[in-house]
């Protein structure tokens, strides 16, 4: 991927702007959970997101951007075993005890806005309830330690731990990253890590922090669409993403919905 490494610190003005960014995409987040039913397909559920940026004139930084061809749409949308990068598609409809990762960006004023949810179709399995539980808690885990004077590793080994005492798997080859005016941006936040190591947190530094969870391994395989990334051995995932600024009063979340904060 198209990778500007520069970590930038955003002023408090700025941060408003991405905060107005983050509560758009969320409502796009919600319009597509909304659009989740057995039957419907991801193609819908893409679609359903893209009306709410349609409504704000805002458009996904998803869209076009650089790779092995530009990105077709405006959201990811991966279903069970696909991890993340899943192409919206007409002919992939969900059913019944499916689970589904909607992943999607906005941009507003030049601010770049990025979150994502896993949740379940009707009813869903034991295993799957429990791999929302804990791959949406390591979010919330990693976050905690969003503190200026902390570090990268800090955040990286707080989700790494947090789902592999519960006996699942993170990814190694996908990272959280910076968000600003750019969807990738320094640091990189990897959902592994050592307490203590990396670059030291900043007010003003602002992070897409995404835990990628798998059931039974760490590995993952490309498809043959170039984008779709696919548990090696075809187990479940999920992924789970907050925008998050490092700020003085602790960590702020730029993308819950309007009301949420
Ligand atoms: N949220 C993802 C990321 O942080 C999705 C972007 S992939 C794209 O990398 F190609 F669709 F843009
Ligand atoms: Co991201």
């Amino acid at each position: 991927m198209a990778w500007d490494r520069q970590i930038t610190l955003k002023t408090a003005a700025e941060l408003e702007v991405m905060r107005e960014a983050g509560k758009i995409n969320a409502e796009a987040l919600a319009a597509a959970r909304a659009a989740i039913r057995p039957g419907a397909t991801t193609a819908d559920v893409n679609a359903a997101a893209e009306e709410v940026l349609r409504k704000y004139n805002v458009i996904s930084p998803f869209k076009n951007y650089p790779g092995p061809y530009p990105y077709p749409a405006s959201t990811c949308v991966s279903v069970n075993e696909e991890l993340v990068h899943g192409i919206p598609s007409k002919s992939r409809k969900l059913k019944e005890g499916d689970i589904v990762t909607v992943d999607c960006g906005t941009v507003y004023k030049g601010f770049v806005a990025d979150s994502a949810f896993t949740a379940g179709v009707g009813e869903i399995s034991e295993t799957a309830r429990k791999l929302l539980e804990v791959t949406e808690g390591a979010l919330y885990e990693g976050i905690r330690q969003m503190v200026v004077g902390k570090r990268v590793g800090d955040v990286s080994a707080a989700i790494q731990q947090y789902v592999e005492s519960r006996g699942f798997h993170v990814t190694r080859e996908y990272t959280g990253h910076g968000v600003g005016r750019r969807m990738h941006e320094g640091p990189q936040v990897p959902n592994y890590g050592t307490p203590g190591r990396g670059i030291e947190l900043r007010a003003g530094m602002t992070i897409a922090l995404e835990p990628m969870v798998l059931v039974k391994t760490w590995q993952t395989r490309v498809m043959p669409d170039e984008w779709t990334v696919s548990s090696a051995d075809g187990s479940l995932t999920a992924h789970f993403e907050h925008s998050v600024a490092v700020t003085e009063a602790g960590p702020r979340i730029l993308t819950l919905p309007d009301g949420a904060e």
